[in-house]
């Protein structure tokens, strides 16, 4: 039967039963109309499949699964086709292990390096973020199984994700925040779409209409089912009305009541009720012929190919020719990350490993004549005196020292942000002691995103590998021994200090209400506009070999440019290179980056070697959100068209005129022919300087009042626990929550009770349903805080009812 029919045979209680989830993973289903559940699992770098005790945040075991480096790491491939490998291979583990839609990828910007869960996205710039989940969602999707992209939109910080309202101005939200849902959507037509936990100007994302209506599906024309983060849907009916199909996680028959009865009194349409039926039955639909299909799953080959992700994301930062290692020399591995790598983040990501390979292990294969020497605590990062000795002597001893450093579980996670970019001092000493031991230093760095390293200039290598999944062990030792040469460049900035980052330490915002007051200027788009001088530029990695770049040309083609050039390798081993496009209008009208990058090829040449290498970009690449009129534009003029090896390393150069709307053939600058301005910023929006951007120039920009702070009292559903200790009975509840999180914690690592406790405090007291609180239940417990005690006692007591 088709999903009209389907659904027109459903009374309203069964439609409205559809829009929950019946358990923490799966919907609910209608078996005697034909309608099954529909399962999902995280996501996103391999599958999180749990059998037994359901969680959010990576506290239960789940399934042996492959476990592939986390985007911050796959990103820096800068290769489609291997995400999309991994996608198929995450796709068939999905069909293997019974998961009907994976949830990922995650396509957030980075807007700064704290951001706790930054390595479950890609990068700081919009268009690479949006083709690499592309290309994420084509895999999953090839193999009869949906990705449900996330977490739609503005969810940037970890701090208050669940309560924050991000306060974005119209064009950085189009141009930066919602552009990688935009591509993603209508170029991959992910079968889901998940919700932010935050607000957006306002309005939770799960209750957005001009969000999940006017762009999602009116706009970008998506099809699919928008689902709730797990605990993120406030109130069933604005959800619903909103254009939210499935409310995650369940049981939650409150909600699919309080549907109903919305619809039968009218305060809710049966059109909104039966669209979102639709979409659900929809789902299931392809899900259903997904698993008809037939498929293939074989761990041992996804096992090569998350070494081969692995190998392609390492960025090679410093070499002074010490790398590759000849082999013969005697190393000193010193760093307890060389027994115990970081390898994956903690939180709803975090899946456990069919398999898992460390350096130490890689090099005993590799016959590398060597000691060892652990340098710190692996869960802490601390050090000592004795260790420091230790390690200092054996790297004497040694021809070489390779120092396994970077960033400890402890530092990173989904449900809290970092407080700075350091390492533990432990490393960064030991660091310093190893380098001033042995001149013939290489670091190698584990770690979801940049880290400060006043230490750079003194090792004679550094390879970043980011956290490489379950074969970066292998993958650093064959980097190191010259078996793979590496190609990634960096999907974000690496700054020197955190101050020299758009937010420095005012991130994560501390108010609810958090001011994107930086607009469009983020990652490279700030530090190119405000001249300053990262460790690392996007885009950035060495290689083994030497590349050259020639002959670029420009042609216009159907709706839009084809830039070529001829990039040859000219060292002695064979090697690949990432070629960059930017564009960069040679005169402005409107505020807007220095440049922005607009294509990337990767090109593996053998030495001698050399090809042509050919970028399409269609003109969405050259558009601005014109506020105004509320819709794209492309500025009449000319462009500089940059072959780039990275966002600083400008190899070649061309012009092309752009008319306004439609491309025509290349032409020198003519600024006479530029719009008139048409614009509500101010001046530090043009001439950005560090520190520049004010309230005051926000505020003009937003071309709105700002939000005011929301007061504390009356306590809602919405109010974070950390509002309760105003009140003593607010205290009081509190020690329920101890109590229902008590439960939970004996399953714990202290990594993971650590990030409960930095998320206790801003959890909305509706979240206790994720424990399996009846809804009626926290809203007896908020009136009794309201001090209607017999009514809210009355609900408490009697579950909810
Ligand atoms: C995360 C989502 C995840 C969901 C289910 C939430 O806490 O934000 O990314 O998919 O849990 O585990």
């Amino acid at each position: 039967m088709d999903v009209a029919s389907v659904v027109s045979s459903l009374t309203t209680a069964e439609k409205a039963s559809l829009l929950a989830g019946a358990s923490h993973w799966k919907t609910n289903p209608l078996e005697d109309r034909g309608v099954s559940s529909v399962v999902f699992s995280d996501g996103p770098h391999g599958l999180r499949k749990q059998e037994n005790g359901s969680d959010h945040l990576g506290i239960h075991k789940s399934n042996p699964a492959t476990c592939f480096p986390t985007a911050s790491a796959l990103a820096c491939s800068f290769d489609e086709a291997l995400i999309e490998e991994v996608g198929a291979a995450i796709g068939e583990e999905a069909r293997d292990q019974k998961v009907d839609v994976v949830l990922g990828p995650g396509v957030n910007m980075k807007r700064s390096p704290l951001c706790g869960r930054n390595f479950e996205y890609f990068s700081e710039d919009p268009l690479l973020s949006g083709a690499l989940g592309s290309a994420m969602v084509r895999g999953i999707q090839s193999r009869g199984v949906g990705a449900c992209v996330k977490h739609l939109a503005g969810n940037n910080q970890e701090h208050a994700r669940m309560i924050g309202d991000s306060v974005i101005d119209e064009r950085a939200l189009r141009e930066i925040y919602l552009a990688p849902f935009e591509r993603v959507v209508r170029e991959a037509r992910p079968w889901a779409v998940m919700t932010g936990y935050n607000r957006l100007n306002g309005v939770y994302c799960s209750q957005h209409p001009w969000l999940l209506r006017d762009v999602l599906r009116g706009e970008w024309g998506f099809d699919g089912a928008v689902v709730s983060d797990w605990g993120a849907m406030s109130e069933s009916v604005a959800s619903v009305a909103a254009g939210l199909d499935v409310c995650m996680p369940g049981p939650r028959a409150d909600h699919s009541q309080a549907v109903e009865e919305a619809v039968l009194s009218g305060s809710l349409s049966l059109d909104a009720l039966d669209e979102a039926a639709c979409r659900v039955v929809g789902l299931e639909q392809k899900a259903r012929r997904g698993r008809a299909l037939p498929f293939e799953c074989d761990y041992a080959r996804h096992a090569e190919i998350a070494y081969r992700a692995a190998s392609e994301s390492a960025v090679l930062l410093e070499n002074d020719g010490i790398l590759p290692l000849q082999g013969t020399e005697k190393v000193a591995v010193i760093g307890a990350f060389a027994l115990l790598p970081r390898y994956q983040g903690a939180g709803s990501s975090k899946i456990d490993p069919a398999r898992l390979d460390d350096p130490w292990s890689a090099f005993l294969d590799a016959g590398i004549d060597m000691g060892y020497a652990q340098g710190y605590d692996a869960a802490s990062g601390d050090s000592s005196e004795e260790l420091l000795d230790e390690a200092a002597a054996l790297a004497a001893q040694n021809d070489v020292a390779v120092v396994f450093a970077g960033l400890p579980d402890r530092f990173e996670s989904e449900g809290f942000d970092r407080k700075l970019m350091v390492m533990p001092k432990g490393h960064v000493s030991l660091i310093e002691r190893v380098c001033a031991a042995n001149s013939k230093t290489v670091v190698v760095l584990q770690g979801g995103s940049p880290m400060e390293m006043p230490w750079r200039t003194k090792p004679a290598a550094i390879l970043l590998m980011y956290l490489s999944g379950c074969r970066g062990g292998h993958a650093t030792v064959d980097i190191l021994t010259g078996r793979v040469n590496p190609s990634g460049k960096l999907a974000e900035t690496w700054p020197e200090h955190l101050q020299d980052t758009a937010l420095g330490r005012s991130f994560p915002d501390t108010d609810r209400e958090v001011l994107y007051r930086e607009s469009i200027y983020t990652g490279y788009r700030y530090f190119d506009a405000a001249g300053v001088e990262p460790a690392y530029p996007f885009g950035f990695g060495r290689s083994y070999t030497s590349f050259s770049y020639s002959d670029p040309t420009v042609s216009f083609i159907e709706g839009g440019i084809e830039a070529s050039c001829t990039v040859a390798n000219t060292g002695a081993c064979e090697g690949a290179e990432t070629v960059q496009l930017y564009v960069e209008p040679c005169a402005r009208t409107t505020f807007g980056e220095r440049r922005r990058l607009v294509a990337f090829s990767k090109a593996k040449l053998a030495p001698g070697e050399s090809v042509r290498v050919s970028m399409c970009v269609d003109e969405r690449a050259f558009r601005l959100w014109d506020t105004h009129e509320h819709r794209w534009r492309i500025d009449e003029g000319c462009y500089d068209v940059l072959f780039c090896a990275s966002s600083r390393d400008v190899r070649l150069t061309c012009d092309v005129f752009l008319g306004a709307g439609e491309g025509q053939s290349p032409f020198p600058v003519d600024s006479a022919r530029s719009c008139a301005p048409k614009h509500k910023a101010t001046a530090s929006y043009y001439e950005v300087v560090p520190g520049g951007f004010s309230d005051a120039a926000f505020a003009a920009l937003y071309g709105a009042p700002l939000p005011p702070r929301r007061p504390v009292k009356p306590f809602t559903p919405d109010s974070p626990v950390s509002d309760l200790g105003t009140t003593f009975l607010g205290r009081q509840a509190f020690r329920i929550v101890d109590f229902l999180m008590a439960g939970q914690s004996k399953h714990m690592s202290d990594d993971m009770k650590a990030m409960m406790d930095e998320m206790a405090a801003d959890m909305p007291l509706r979240s206790f349903t994720s424990a399996g609180v009846p809804f009626g239940v926290v809203e007896g417990l908020v009136d009794v805080l309201n001090g209607h005690w017999a009514k809210g006692l009355a609900r408490v007591l009697n579950m909810g009812r």
